[in-house]
């Protein structure tokens, strides 16, 4: 049996003490006595005697322990021309000032802070912030419209929201505070007081509940970290779900900080004082584990780059970011590598910058692509590792974990399950099916630490969501398979979840905002493939009877409507209006049939369909195909 089996198998077989044994890793107030908690089953909660500090173990147990000097995070941003560090120490001074802010501004334990910035390093010093005071952060990704931060306020009630007066895309200097100042009008739940870090490409102009950055932290006395119950939540963050109400992911202290540290060594090879260069931001999940938390729990050091893969200025730009921090272990999405390579095909750049400290690239976010995989393998000549994970696992579930035993790769599968994750595939009647057959890919139960324990304040929604469908079981909302060497293939989901450029986005909110337009009668929202972005949306409407107004302008207003309520990441460029939307004879739309045929595919037409005539008028739209440009 090699490594990796006999790790997978104590993981599962003696989960108690392959767990406890890990968080021997972890600096403890008070050492947990046991691992798992099962007497709340289905809801299983991990360490649950276990008291610690997560900001403790980031940051300051490495001062401690002699580290101060070595640079805790790096911040490179081609976009406003700024690179700087933060040695251990320099963070700790910062995190332990900005934690003192919020606790003079009332924040306490448990109270959360809703954190909406574009990729500065004070993004993480206010994470790292709440962690230390034991608050509950919540960042949303900056691309998101007010409505969609307003919802999301409305949830996590904070006390305190800290932003920043613009974020950078590309060349465009967005403003950021119109948009908070319009989601807090929109939401019914008030904060009391907002932190704007100024930034000089765009200033905002301060309220009177608002404080600056600067003047706040000048006057602040540090603060020391608060240990708090392992169970205790650190974070939520909102990820799309089927409908317009996004899922409130908790995640734990404990469970996450020992699940990270263990993931740093086991699967992605990063120890103290090596250099991790996420390229992802710190809204999404990648940007919570592997910018922000798990590098800094080992004593790495972590990138924070604020920049895109191309145009910034260039498709040279993580080259070079690579080659300046002698990065080990870079991490990104296969967009980012496609769009690299659709401006420099034979990736050209890569001979201006010394890449021989890199040593791996995992890809994660969404499916990769084998052609992407030969590409990036050929240039780099290095392992190309792709892994399959999710904003509620926190940390991946299926992985080739070059920290243990680096395996064969298959292009087109992430490889097998990691130590603490028994994946199967079933069928709708929940029997697994037999090697290389299609199903719904679950997780048996429990979950590994670091995964979520709950959705906030909604354990029936964590229930009927995620653990109803499969008794005992973890529904991942992916399909795919397991082959007869057991590397698990992800082929895709199994709901209204898209994947568009590696984000996350769901299309019954794109529905949902579609259906406020006061011209449309019904309308459906679908996922295509494309070269680029791997997924982006199409929507199609029915207008409502009467209505007389000119396709080609309500089309251009819905693009605009749902740019607006959802935000630009949402990438829905392209709706149409069309007569009718194709249905079974229970009124269901038949998305995955549009998908289907939008796709190319040899889509057989369901037997259940009310009017074949509407999927045949439709086809011809469907087939217009608009690749990003
Ligand atoms: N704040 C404000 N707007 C944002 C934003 C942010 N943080 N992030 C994206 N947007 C905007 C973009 O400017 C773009 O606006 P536009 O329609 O006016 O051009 C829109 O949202 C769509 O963004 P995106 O899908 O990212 O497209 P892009 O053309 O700007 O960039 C890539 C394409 C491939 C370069 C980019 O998506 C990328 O780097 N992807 C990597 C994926 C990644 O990091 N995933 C995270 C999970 S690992
Ligand atoms: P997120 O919660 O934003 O991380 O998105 C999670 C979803 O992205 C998963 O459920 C998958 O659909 C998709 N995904 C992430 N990583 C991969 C991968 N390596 N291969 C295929 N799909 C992936």
């Amino acid at each position: 049996m090699g490594i990796y089996e006999r790790a997978w198998r104590a993981s599962t077989e003696a989960p108690e003490s392959f767990w406890l044994k890990a968080a021997e890793s972890i600096d403890w107030d008070v050492p947990p006595s046991r691992a798992l908690d099962p007497s709340d089953a289905p809801l299983y909660r991990w360490f649950p005697d276990g008291r610690l500090n997560v900001c403790f173990n980031a940051v300051d147990r490495h001062v401690e322990a002699g580290r101060g000097e070595q640079v805790a995070l790096i911040y490179d941003s081609p976009v406003s021309g700024v690179r700087s560090t933060y040695t251990y120490a320099q963070l700790k001074d910062e995190v332990a000032a900005f934690a003192g802010v919020l606790a003079r501004l009332g924040v306490g334990q448990g109270d959360r802070v809703l954190i909406y910035m574009p990729m500065v390093p004070e993004a993480a010093i206010a994470m790292l912030a709440c962690a230390r005071i034991g608050a509950v952060h919540s960042v949303v990704f900056g691309g998101f419209a007010p409505h969609e931060l307003a919802v999301r306020i409305d949830d996590a009630n904070p006390k305190v929201i800290v932003s920043a007066s613009c974020g950078i895309e590309g060349n465009r200097v967005i403003p950021y505070k119109p948009l908070l100042d319009r989601a807090i009008e929109l939401a019914l739940h008030k904060h009391d007081k907002t932190v704007i870090l100024q930034r000089p490409q765009a200033r905002a102009e301060l309220g009177p509940d608002d404080l600056d950055w600067s003047d706040a932290i000048a006057g602040a006395s540090p603060t020391d970290c608060v240990p708090i119950p392992a169970t205790d939540p650190l974070y939520i963050l909102y990820t799309s779900g089927t409908t317009g109400k996004p899922k409130g992911v908790v995640r734990d202290c404990g469970g996450y900080a020992v699940a990270l540290h263990w993931s740093m060594g086991a699967v992605y090879d990063v120890g103290p004082g090596e250099t991790m260069f996420t390229a992802s931001d710190v809204g999404w999940v990648v940007g919570h584990s592997y910018i922000v938390y798990a590098p800094l729990l080992v004593g790495a050091t972590t990138v924070l780059y604020e920049g895109k893969p191309v145009g910034t200025p260039d498709a040279g730009q993580f080259w070079r970011v690579a080659a300046d921090y002698r990065v080990k272990t870079m991490f990104t999405a296969p967009t980012a590598f496609r769009a690299i390579r659709k401006v420099d095909p034979k990736g050209a750049l890569t001979a201006d910058h010394d890449l021989s400290h890199l040593r791996y690239l995992f890809l994660a976010g969404e499916r990769l692509d084998p052609d992407t995989y030969h590409w990036a393998n050929a240039l780099l000549g290095i392992p190309v590792i792709d892994h399959w994970w999710q904003t509620e696992t926190g940390w991946p579930i299926v992985a080739n974990p070059v920290g243990l035993e680096i395996a064969p790769v298959k292009p087109g599968s992430p490889t097998r399950p990691l130590p603490g994750w028994d994946v199967r595939v079933f069928n709708a009647a929940g029997e697994a099916v037999p090697a290389g057959v299609e199903g719904a890919i679950v997780v048996k139960l429990p979950l590994p630490p670091g995964s979520l324990p709950t959705l906030w304040n909604d354990d029936d929604r964590f229930v009927a969501s995620y653990l109803s469908i499969f008794d005992g079981y973890y529904l991942t909302g992916d399909s795919g398979y397991i082959d007869h060497d057991g590397y698990v293939f992800v082929m895709g989901r199994t709901d209204d979840v898209i994947n568009v450029a590696g984000h996350r986005l769901s299309t019954g909110s794109m529905e949902e905002a579609l259906a406020t337009h006061p011209d449309v009668a019904e309308c459906a929202v679908i996922g295509v493939a494309d070269a680029l972005k791997g997924q982006v949306p199409r929507g199609f409407v029915v207008l409502k009877a009467g209505t007389r107004r000119e396709q080609g302008e309500v089309e251009a207003e819905l693009v605009h409507l749902v740019r607006e309520r959802i935000g630009a990441v949402a990438a829905l460029k392209d709706v149409a209006v069309v007569a009718a939307l194709p249905k079974t004879r229970s009124g269901k739309i038949l998305r995955k049939t549009m998908r289907g045929i939008a796709d190319g595919l040899d889509e057989p037409i369901p037997s259940t369909i009310e009017d074949p005539s509407v999927i045949e008028a439709l086809r011809p739209i469907l087939g217009r195909r608009r690749q990003t440009p």
